[in-house]
């Protein structure tokens, strides 16, 4: 993510949200997708016919009721940081972000300052941005490249990019400082499938097999983020706690109501097809062109010109599919009220094609706009208003709300872990 390449995202109204997604659909091509696994794709579009019929998604077993203390108690936002946060890797960005040795993204969004970076064999490393002298910032910019190595600009002392120190300005200062012995401190950084999964400081440790678990590890390559192109990215400070920014983007039962002018003429709302993925849930949507599929034989089907399928990885990271471009959001705790989404957007068509540059600029917005002026005044701030002071105390998941369900589970189960 380069939230440095846009700082104002102009809003779309309805209609040019209409209209963007109507030029898009109009120039449909699946080819950005040539991977995807047509088995999984298959048995999705038909479950959601199915659903289609039903009205509804992948159902829980009841509704759910959670206290709402628990979007605005000091104590437990503490108690997740620690239990989630400092546990578990963030997505710091996609490997196109971090493309060439030097190239680094700077971020402070899980509490330490970090660098991610590659180095000259094309390895991902990660660095708490410090200098070992006196603790200046080595970098200052949310994204860049710093060639071959890092100086700081405080005092002078430099590093490579393998986070040695090689250079102690006025050397003769520092005696017997042994220099092997002063390198930048490391945080765990790791790329795969085309992401670059961080832990939020030094000694927080991850299983990369363990955490995605052996089916999301198998799928994700389908999907190709590491061959995605141009981004545009923006985050979005909200009033509201960080799980409040998740659920926002957890269920399509709202959109005949809060999207009913724009992505209802789209998308069939309250039904998707989940599947939990251990900690993870893959939701997919059918278009309203899904209905075409069952004139043609299976054999000629495209399910992925007909379904946008989203990951969730756990706690918030979130990628939404669909031929033409990936959204993706990250969900940020800042304080037990506020927290960011951060939204970027890859482009997975030929943008030196006529037109598609333009079609992907009006993509990013439109997708922007809705977040912005809908799921998040909605899911976000006026729910936490009322919350924060207790006004408000009870939420009600219902079944069809099994996304949302499952990641409460998810969160109270690492809490329960970390307690025990
Ligand atoms: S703090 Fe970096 S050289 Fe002094
Ligand atoms: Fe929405």
């Amino acid at each position: 993510m380069n939230e440095g390449q846009i700082e104002q995202v102009e809003l779309l109204t309805d209609e040019e949200s209409m209209a963007a997604t109507i030029a898009m659909r109009s120039k449909l091509d699946s080819s950005g997708l040539k991977n995807v696994n047509r088995q999984t794709m298959i048995g999705i579009a038909g479950r959601l016919l199915e659903m289609i019929k039903e009205g509804r998604p992948t159902m829980a077993s009841g509704f759910m009721e959670v206290d709402t203390s628990i979007y605005s108690d000091p104590a437990l936002y503490e108690a997740e940081k620690r239990a989630i946060f400092d546990r578990f890797p963030f997505v710091a960005g996609l490997s196109r972000d971090v493309e060439k040795p030097g190239d680094y993204l700077n971020t402070s969004d899980f509490g330490t300052p970090i660098i991610v970076t590659r180095n000259k064999e094309g390895v991902i490393k990660a660095y708490v941005n410090s200098c070992r002298h006196r603790g200046a910032a080595l970098v200052y910019d949310a994204s860049g490249n710093t060639g071959a190595g890092f100086t700081c600009p405080y005092h002078g002392w430099s590093y490579n990019l393998d986070g040695k120190l090689l250079g102690i300005t006025c050397n003769s200062s520092f005696g017997a400082v042994d220099k092997s012995d002063h390198g930048l401190i490391e945080v765990q950084a790791e790329e795969r499938h085309g992401l670059i999964f961080v832990g939020s400081k030094p000694g927080v440790t991850f299983d990369l097999d363990e955490f995605l678990g052996a089916e999301l590890n198998q799928e994700l390559p389908h999907w190709g983020f590491d061959k995605v192109q141009a981004s545009k990215a923006a985050p979005i400070p909200l009033d509201g706690n960080w799980k409040l920014s998740l659920e926002a983007f957890l269920e399509t039962y709202h959109f005949d109501y809060a999207h009913r002018d724009n992505l209802a003429h789209f998308y069939y709302g309250n039904v998707a097809d989940l599947t939990m993925m251990g900690r993870h849930i893959r939701l997919s949507l059918p278009h309203l062109t899904i209905d075409e599929l069952p004139t043609t034989q299976v054999d000629d089907w495209v399910p992925e010109n007909h379904i946008t399928l989203a990951y969730i990885l756990f706690p918030g990271t979130i990628l939404i599919n669909s031929p033409q471009v990936l959204e993706f959001f990250q969900i940020v705790p800042v304080s037990p009220g506020k927290s960011i989404v951060r939204h970027a957007c890859y482009a997975r068509m030929d943008l030196s094609v006529p037109g598609n540059a333009e079609m992907f600029e009006m993509t990013w917005q439109s997708a922007h706009s809705i977040v912005q002026r809908q799921d998040l005044p909605y899911g976000v701030t006026t729910a936490h208003a009322a919350i924060k002071d207790g006004a408000m105390p009870k939420f009600l998941f219902g079944a069809n709300e099994l996304a949302l369900q499952h990641m409460h589970g998810m969160i109270r189960e690492a809490l329960a872990d970390t307690v025990s």
